[in-house]
């Protein structure tokens, strides 16, 4: 089993620069969904490659995976798929990245580390503080995807998204995928494995108000 990374580890205080929107995409203008921990990106792969009117960013903590998805990007000359190495917290909680999330059209945070003994929820990437500093950036409209195996994960972030008032629920059957980011509901690496071993999902859509 992989050791989680700690994300609160000061190794992810000091955040790079990032490129602007138009050095990362061949198509600055294109609608911009963002995957929150997006492991080694085969699912941003998969949307990159057939959603070509979208343009894609992953942010991971770990390093290498990072360092691999970028040279695949490269080496497949894909021009609507970005990744960013670092703490998504840090990296969106910084003013100078404010231009990420004032461009969003949607995020997924799509089984995240659930972090399960309590002292450690703050760890959790999902967190009061940051959705407070969402809700005050997203425009209006934005859409907010979460999904996870583990109840008591599920619990914890629909309550804290929910705890917002400029957040209300969709409901998933009166939801149109294919004006998504996904509009042919392609599955994450986690997914995947939740599927084939029959555990349950827990899944909610949030839109800003
Ligand atoms: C359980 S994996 C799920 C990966 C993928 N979303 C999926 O569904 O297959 C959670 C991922 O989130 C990353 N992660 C955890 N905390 C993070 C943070 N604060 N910022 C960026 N990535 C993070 C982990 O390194 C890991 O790759």
């Amino acid at each position: 089993m992989r050791q989680h990374v700690n994300p609160l580890s000061s190794n992810f205080n000091q955040i790079q620069r990032i490129p602007s929107l138009s050095e990362m995409f061949g198509d600055s203008k294109s609608n911009l969904h963002l995957d929150m921990g997006c492991a080694a990106g085969e699912f941003l792969f998969d949307l990159a490659l057939v959603n070509t009117s979208w343009n894609y960013l992953g942010i991971e903590i770990r390093e290498k995976l990072v360092k691999n998805a970028k040279l695949k990007v490269i080496e497949r000359e894909i021009k609507n798929l970005y990744f960013i190495f670092g703490n998504g917290n840090n990296i969106l909680n910084d003013v100078q990245n404010k231009f990420i999330i004032k461009n969003l059209k949607s995020i997924s945070f799509y089984f995240p580390d659930p972090w399960f003994k309590k002292r450690h929820y703050k760890r959790r990437i999902i967190q009061p503080g940051f959705i407070n500093m969402l809700s005050n950036s997203l425009q209006k409209g934005t859409l907010i995807f979460i999904k996870t195996d583990v109840k008591d994960l599920f619990n914890y972030m629909d309550c804290t998204i929910s705890s917002s008032l400029h957040f209300k629920k969709i409901n998933k059957k009166d939801f149109n995928y294919s004006e998504s980011f996904n509009p042919t509901k392609f599955k994450t690496d986690r997914e995947k494995y939740v599927i084939v071993n029959q555990l349950d999902i827990y899944e909610k859509i949030y839109i800003k108000i």
